[in-house]
This record gives structure tokens, sequence and C-alpha cells, in this order.
């Protein structure tokens, strides 16, 4: 099982790479919307990296920003597959990019197709990510797969820890924390080191919320701005990604 100080002593292998293929902080760098942050893109890239796995699978591809980061950081070195309900035009977006489109996109429902193709494929290892389902329905479908010994790690999107205890969210992440073995990427030690891997994302979502709604508490705390502190809201920031593995 791994821990954190594996995911931290990975992130300084994965680091340099990451900033040369995907190159977040580039103004080409484009944030889509509902899209992940860059730092959680880079926590994808240093899970894969550091369980060495072979296909990475994602359950809501939506635009494509996590799915088109990976395949910038991986070439052609990766298997990666995508699912959504929906067909999303993001070759566009992997062109600007100039990123190879080599990655399989299947339109349908994941709560069928993920453990299908986690069943089917049992030579490979996978990392999933899901970002689509949501919350206690990410969980269930977690749940179908993470028994198999080729599921290496799962990360689930959106399981920031708000202060209100009884808030959905703060319950979502407690259940993870209390029956599973975790690691978030609201870590403050990995929060301190790449917070500035979402300095793009954080400007737009300056201009877009004015600091309202969810708040990059990270990029809050580290603005040196008292006017701007605001603790009240998430003790963690959004969106989050919390990776499961079986106790
Ligand atoms: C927030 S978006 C994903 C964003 C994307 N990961 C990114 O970084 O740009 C959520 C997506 O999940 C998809 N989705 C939700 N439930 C799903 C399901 N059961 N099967 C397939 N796709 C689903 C939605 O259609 C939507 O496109």
């Amino acid at each position: 099982m791994i821990n954190k100080l594996d995911v931290l002593g990975q992130a300084e292998i994965t680091l340099s790479r990451f900033l040369k293929k995907v190159d977040p902080l580039s103004s080409d760098f484009k944030i889509t919307n509902r899209g992940v942050w860059a730092s959680e893109c880079f926590a994808l890239c240093v899970m894969c990296d550091l369980l060495g796995i072979e296909t990475y699978i994602e359950s809501g591809v939506y635009k494509g920003q996590s799915l088109l980061s990976l395949r910038a950081y991986y070439d052609e070195d990766m298997v990666i597959h995508g699912i959504d309900f929906f067909y999303y035009n993001i070759p566009h977006e992997a062109i600007v990019r100039g990123i190879t489109i080599s990655h399989k996109y299947t339109v349908g429902d994941s709560n069928i197709i993920l453990p299908e193709q986690i069943s089917k494929n049992s030579q490979f290892s996978f990392g999933v990510f899901i970002d689509g389902p949501k919350g206690w329905d990410a969980l269930k479908l977690a749940e179908k797969i993470i028994g198999y010994d080729n599921v290496k790690f799962i990360g689930i999107h959106d399981s920031y820890l708000p202060f209100d205890t009884k808030d959905e969210h703060y319950k979502f992440r407690k259940h993870l924390e209390n029956n599973f073995n975790t690691w978030s990427t609201d870590d403050v030690d990995f929060v301190r080191k790449y917070n500035y891997l979402d300095n793009t994302r954080w400007l737009e979502y300056l201009e877009e919320n004015q600091l309202g709604g969810i708040l990059p508490y990270n990029k809050i705390k580290f603005l040196h701005d008292g006017s701007k502190y605001d603790s009240r809201l998430l003790k963690s920031y959004g969106p989050t990604i919390t990776f499961i593995w079986e106790k």
C-alpha cells in the first residue's frame, strides 16, 4: 500500500516532465470550463507513474481537461480511455495544444462500461479517475471495481472538505477516509509545494467568481493578503481528488 511519502517522493520525479509536456503555466494552457485543475492533472500523472499504470481510464471526460493533460504527459506511452454519456468535440482543443489524439472515447453509461472494461482486460493495470458520476454515485461505481487486482488506484473528484459537518461533501469525504485508505490532493504538503501549478486557473477563477463559491483554499492561504483570507467556507480547496484503496 502506498503512502503519502511515496506520493510526495514520486511528485518530485514527475514534476519536470509534467512541466515540459503539459506546461500548465504557459499562456497556451487553457483551462476548460468544469475541467480539473493543473495540480490535479499533475497528481493523476504522479499516481500513474508511481503505480506503473498501463491503462488510464476516465469516467466523465467532458471537454477533456484531465484526459488531454494525461495524453500530453504520456505521448504514446499509455493507453488512455475516456467514457462519457456524451461525445464532446475535444480534438479541437488537442490540436491547438499539439497533442496527438490517440485515446479511445466510449459514449455511454460508465456504470456499465467501466466495470466491463476492467473485467475484460485483466492483463493490464488500470488507473481510474471518476469525474462523473459524482459523490455517492461515484463511490457506488468505485465499489464495483475496487476489488479487482488490476485496479491500482481510483481517484474521485470533488471530494473537498467543507467546514460545515452537516454538508454532504463533508460526510462524503469523511466516509471515504473512514472506509478506505486515502490520499487527497488537498494534502497540505502537496498544496504548499505545487499550488503554483494552478496559477492560470486561479486567475480565471478569481475573475469568474470574485472570491465567491468554492474557494481554492491553497491560493487564498498563500496570497499573503489578509484582506482576501477567508477560511470560513472550506477547510480544503475545491474541487480536490481523493484517491482510494481498499483497507
Ligand atoms: C465535470 S465533467 C468532467 C470534466 C473533465 N474530467 C475535465 O477535466 O474536463 C463531468 C462529466 O461526467 C459525465 N458523466 C456523468 N455521469 C456519467 C456516467 N454515469 N457515465 C458517463 N459519463 C457520465 C457528464 O456527461 C460530464 O461530461
